[in-house]
């Protein structure tokens, strides 16, 4: 099955992740106009009504990128909108995306036809993020036209299953556009992905260390100064298990060698204060962070991803 065309023509085949609390327009706009897909949780916006606001920045923006760069416009951005329960925002979030017809929705947390009917309803695409082949399959069922595999050593709430298993897993049953995430801050990962069967890359931690994110300096640095050895894979801060930088567990007072388990009655992503607090001094990230060596603008960033994977691809075609 060949890539919808929200997909297709990009620079490199890269989506930047949505990360909650981090991503906003400018980090978006400065995805897009590199020539990959940017993104970002609807409930970044606060409150609510701040989604038209920053729909109608990204949209304007992108417009007038398009106006002067025809010879490279702008990717198409996506919007996250978080289908569980204790979402109270979603319907709301989802008629404002309704409004800008957003090109790409991604959809985590629980999958929804109502959701997936209404994006297919204004031309849009729903990639849905998973774990494991039982919640591909149940993703692909209710009308999702994606899949996003967050493998072991994703940034945030990740899995525990190696890539290549859950790749190929997938791929025994499903040829439509499938998405690869799990500390892939490279190019040569981008062509890794490809070459197990992903159609693209899905890159976060990464994208925390550039000058654009909505991250504290000390965020930032932590990730540069970082290697997978400095990450933690817990389900304390949310219900649900994720990693996150020992040094900020360290500053909250607490061993992250020695975590407790939660609750996991108590998971909560409808993006409220506490759960912004939680984002806020627990700084989620995975464990690719060895590959960034500085804070930089967005775009130097997809410059050195477009370098690798040209390099990457030429070695192996040697
Ligand atoms: C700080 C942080 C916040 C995140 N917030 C969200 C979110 O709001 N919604 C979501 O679907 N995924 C979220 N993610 C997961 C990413 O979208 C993506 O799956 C992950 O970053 C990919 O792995 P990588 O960080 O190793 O590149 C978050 C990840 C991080 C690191």
């Amino acid at each position: 099955m060949g890539l919808p065309k929200q997909l297709q023509g990009l620079r490199i085949p890269v989506v930047g992740a949505p990360l909650f609390i981090i991503s906003n327009p400018r980090l978006v706009i400065a995805q897009c106009t590199s020539g990959i897909v940017g993104a970002m949780p609807a409930l970044n916006a606060r409150p609510a009504e701040q989604l038209d606001e920053w729909l109608a920045e990204i949209t304007e923006t992108l417009s007038g990128w398009n106006r002067t760069h025809p010879d490279r416009p702008a990717a198409p951005f996506a919007i996250n909108q978080i289908v569980h329960k204790s979402n109270d925002r979603l319907d709301h979030d989802m008629a404002v995306c309704a409004k800008y017809k957003v090109p790409v929705v991604i959809t985590s947390l629980g999958a929804r036809t109502d959701v997936n009917d209404a994006v297919h309803g204004w031309g849009g695409i729903v990639l849905h993020d998973i774990i494991n082949n039982a919640f591909a399959h149940k993703a692909i069922d209710k009308g999702a036209d994606g899949l996003i595999a967050v493998a072991a050593g994703a940034g945030g709430h990740a899995g525990v299953k190696s890539p290549f298993a859950l790749v190929q897993e997938i791929r025994e049953w499903f040829d439509g556009p499938l998405l690869l995430s799990g500390a892939m801050a490279t190019g040569g990962s981008v062509l890794a992905a490809q070459a197990i069967g992903a159609d693209l890359a899905y890159i976060g931690s990464a994208f925390i260390a550039t000058d654009e994110a909505r991250a504290s300096d000390a965020y930032k640095q932590a990730i540069v100064a970082g290697t997978s050895d400095d990450i933690v894979y817990s389900s304390l801060f949310t219900g649900v298990h994720g990693n996150y930088l020992k040094p900020s567990i360290r500053n909250a007072g607490l061993d992250p060698d020695n975590l407790p388990e939660s609750d996991p009655t108590k998971m909560n992503f409808g993006g409220g204060e506490s759960a912004k607090k939680a984002w806020k001094d627990i700084w989620g990230c995975g464990q690719g962070i060895g590959a960034v060596k500085a804070v930089a603008p967005a775009a130097s960033l997809v410059d050195r991803l477009a370098r690798e994977y040209a390099a990457a691809r030429a070695r192996l075609c040697a």
